[in-house]
């Protein structure tokens, strides 16, 4: 058995500094604002001005500042606060120092922030000609991390772990992969640092994007559809579902699986966990800087969540402002109706995996073996959310809404056909939002500044956009019964 052979060895993943000035303690900053301007930083800018800005050197930890501690995830057999040699199966000691640490800014290595230098800064820029599309007198800003070789944020968290994982002489890595944007974006740093790289891509999203596999393919990685044939894990899934669509709790259990029983290799998460969002934090530094420079501040920060790496990237660093009652933006996650941990989960101690290998970690879930209708956004097909957003949730710093996936590929049609990019399927969720926004701007008249979390493109997602545009496209909405019986399979933990 998987569970007894990762009991035995707890394979329970069980789960030069920059200041910033956001205007005088109280008093919200509100500069000149450029309309149309695009903040592309480039540090030697001859026309730097108040433009540009540096790749930040330190990623930023949240819970330094928090006035309530997370709870800490648990061992899943003795209950109690996992150790960090729990972990070790799994991750680096770098990466597991992380995980826990509590100092409020970790230094970036010199060598990842060359990696960087690649695709950072990424660009800030006003949506001048959707904000007149809508007739809105809001100003809307996006930052977009399409930039990046794999065209989403994934590679700020996949360079820095196949880089501590290199340093400590790790030969392989494993890591499951929903869109196909956080398995690319491992294979590439995987290729830049000579690791072997395996994913598991979810069935429904390695049937739709044969394009993702062929760029982790290019990249070097091994891929396989989800559930597979090859992990105790998949093959139990299989016998139940032999047409299983697979979701991201099953591929992790396969990757983690397979990391487990081999020595000499690790295991790579894409999101949840509290180093990815420290390591997404260079998006919100650098944004923090990129409107400080024009003059800006938010009023509502708006991001899609699918396990809370770029939604926590980019807000966490203002949370941080707001905290010090330097700024007050909303700050509003956006999820699918189809997957709605934190709208319709229970706050609870679950498996980050659906075969319940991981630690227990106390997050927003729908249950660990809810498997999320196949909608097109991939990569919010994950029951659970990140345990630290869950734990900024309950503090209540943040609000969180869903929509469906025909309003998102409207509000994304819009954004291509006048700011030209075409979304990646789970920002068209930040996009709707954002719309719905601006469109209430226009009936009460207030000119609020609304900055927007990007993440991806979409360029290897155009069936769904095929799908959409000859009204094919239908709204799998969230089914009660179906949760019901998920929850009803949450552990029961009294912590
Ligand atoms: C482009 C894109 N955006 C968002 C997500 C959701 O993940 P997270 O909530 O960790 O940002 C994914 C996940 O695969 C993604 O590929």
């Amino acid at each position: 058995m998987v569970q007894s052979l990762l009991s035995a060895s707890l394979l329970s993943i069980s789960s030069p500094s920059f200041s910033i000035k956001v205007g005088e303690q109280g008093k919200p900053m509100r500069l000149r604002a450029s309309p149309g301007c695009r903040v592309r930083a480039r540090a030697a800018s001859s026309k730097a001005g108040p433009q540009a800005v540096e790749i930040p050197h330190q990623w930023y930890n949240l819970i330094a500042d928090l006035p309530v501690k997370p709870p800490p995830a648990l061992h899943p057999q003795t209950l109690q606060p996992i150790k960090p040699e729990d972990l070790s199966p799994l991750f680096p000691d770098e990466l597991i120092k992380q995980e826990a640490s509590t100092d409020r800014f970790i230094a970036i290595p010199e060598e990842v922030i060359d990696v960087y230098r690649l695709w950072r800064p990424t660009p800030l820029i006003r949506a001048k000609r959707l904000e007149k599309l809508l007739d809105t007198p809001a100003r809307i800003y996006y930052k977009y991390e399409g930039v990046s070789p794999a065209g989403s944020h994934k590679p700020n968290t996949a360079v820095p772990q196949v880089w501590y994982n290199a340093q400590e002489g790790v030969k392989s890595v494993t890591t499951e992969t929903g869109a196909g944007q956080w398995g690319s974006s491992l294979a590439f740093a995987c290729s830049l640092f000579g690791l072997d790289c395996e994913v598991w891509q979810v069935r429904a999203s390695y049937d739709q994007k044969p394009y993702r596999k062929l760029m982790m393919q290019t990249w070097g990685a091994k891929l396989h559809p989800s559930p597979s044939s090859i992990t105790e894990a998949g093959r139990k899934i299989l016998q139940m579902d032999p047409s299983s669509p697979g979701s991201l709790g099953i591929a992790i259990s396969e990757a983690v699986e397979v990391a487990a029983t081999n020595a000499d290799t690790k295991y790579c998460l894409g999101s949840v966990l509290n180093h990815v969002l420290l390591h997404q934090t260079v998006i919100g530094e650098e944004c923090i800087k990129q409107m400080e420079a024009i003059g800006e501040t938010p009023d509502v920060i708006i991001g899609c969540t699918g396990g809370g790496s770029n939604f926590g990237g980019l807000t966490f660093p203002f949370i941080r402002e707001k905290l010090k009652g330097r700024i007050n933006p909303l700050i509003r996650a956006v999820e699918p109706t189809a997957c709605p941990s934190l709208t319709k989960g229970v706050y609870a101690y679950d498996y980050g995996d659906t075969a319940g290998m991981t630690p227990l970690m106390k997050m927003h879930t729908l249950g660990h073996d809810f498997v999320p209708d196949p909608i097109h956004a991939g990569g919010l097909r994950y029951h659970g959310m990140a345990p630290l957003l869950s734990h900024v949730y309950e503090l209540g710093f943040m609000e969180a809404i869903s929509i469906p996936q025909i309003e998102c590929f409207q509000g994304a049609i819009q954004f291509a056909r006048t700011e030209g990019l075409i979304p990646a399927p789970e920002p068209t969720h930040a996009i709707a939002a954002t719309i719905r926004e601006a469109l209430h701007c226009r009936e009460t008249g207030e000119s609020k500044v609304i900055l927007t979390a990007m993440c991806g493109h979409g360029h290897f997602d155009l069936p769904a956009y095929e799908k959409y545009l000859q009204g094919n496209m239908v709204d799998l909405s969230f089914e009660e019964e179906k949760i019901k019986a998920s929850l009803a399979n949450i552990p029961q933990v009294v912590a």
